[in-house]
């Protein structure tokens, strides 16, 4: 059964797409400001470019609070993170929406599925929410914009037409391979991921996946969604995908005691279901994770790549943040 969407809901592709339109239904264009973390990935930012507005940074600490949200010029937005599905407290974020009249956008992309501790769905709290699902799930599209205010679903767009095409050889693939996995007791997604890894060291120098510095002034176009992409999410068990993740969390944090880590988060609050395990180390400290977490069949990633303005200053905890995640 295909998910039609709900009134005050529509489907995009990506969640930057989704960001796009949450701008332009804040009203946001040429001359605007909108403000959002330093510690972002360039996609967001492309996202403000795209619509003609500029980004005003605000830094965050080591727990990914905001350290100062007092700007010396108004701005027409607020973007606040859940980072790696944790909720972010969003009361410091409304004080500074009312005193500008600014729209509060609730960038939810790590957090499908997670609540915060009164049980609210992430992405609900602020006037307009986007939650990026494809992060969350093995599919090659699929993000959500989540129209709260009354006022702004007024205007919400139309769904654009879901895009009748299949998941893809890569998601077939991996799903095959995870299927074998499961009977061979092999670590056969390990292996490949190795391989891709090597392919992308010869290729570009790393084994991380970069992007061009350009990324951030790329103008994004929206499009809904594979068809295929929505019937993989209106099957999901959402309850088994939660318990799922929340297990992993504790196996992960239980496996890495010992490593020359700090994680970024001590507790999983009630109500949580996290994107993944996130924490502060270096490049030897995240290989040794990567190597104890392998057996659970997850991955340490190092996310994010930052905007260019923000790179020249970056502190430690921008530069050496790892997410172990749970796909
Ligand atoms: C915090 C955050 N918001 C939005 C996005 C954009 O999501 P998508 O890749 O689905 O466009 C990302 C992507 O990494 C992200 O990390």
């Amino acid at each position: 059964m295909m998910i039609a969407p709900a009134n005050n809901i529509r489907y995009y592709s990506l969640a930057r797409q989704a960001m796009v339109e949450a701008l332009l239904l804040a009203g946001i264009g040429r001359g605007d400001h909108v403000l959002i973390p330093e510690l972002i990935c360039k996609d967001v930012v492309a996202s403000i470019h795209t619509t003609g507005a500029t980004p005003i940074f605000y830094s965050v600490d080591e727990f990914l609070n905001p350290i100062n949200l007092e700007m010396n010029r108004p701005v027409a937005a607020i973007i606040a993170v859940n980072y790696f599905g944790f909720p972010q407290n969003l009361e410091i974020f409304q004080q500074a929406c009312e005193k500008f009249g600014a729209v509060l956008i609730e960038d939810n992309a790590h957090g499908f599925l997670s609540s915060d501790s009164s049980n609210l769905s992430l992405g609900t709290r602020g006037d307009i929410g986007i939650v990026s699902i494809r992060k969350s799930l093995r599919i090659p599209d699929g993000a959500q914009l989540i129209v709260n205010s009354t006022e702004l679903s007024k205007n919400i767009p139309n769904q654009l037409p879901y895009i009748h095409a299949p998941l893809g050889v890569r998601f077939n693939t991996q799903r095959l391979i995870l299927d074998i996995q499961k009977h061979l007791h092999l670590p056969l997604l390990k292996w490949m991921r190795s391989l891709v890894r090597l392919f992308r060291r010869i290729k570009t120098g790393s084994h991380l996946p970069t992007s061009a510095s350009s990324a951030e002034y790329e103008n994004i176009i929206s499009s809904g969604p594979r068809d295929s992409s929505m019937e993989q999410i209106s099957r999901l068990d959402v309850s088994n995908e939660s318990k799922r993740r929340v297990r992993l969390y504790n196996s992960v944090s239980e496996s890495v005691l010992h490593c020359n880590i700090r994680p970024i988060f001590d507790v999983l609050p009630p109500h949580c279901i996290p994107y993944g395990f996130a924490f502060y180390g270096s490049h030897e400290a995240a290989t040794e994770v990567q190597r104890l977490v392998s057996k659970l069949g997850v991955e340490a990633i190092h996310w994010p790549d930052l905007p260019e303005s923000v790179v020249a200053t970056a502190p430690f905890h921008y530069r050496n943040l790892w997410v172990v995640n749970f796909l």
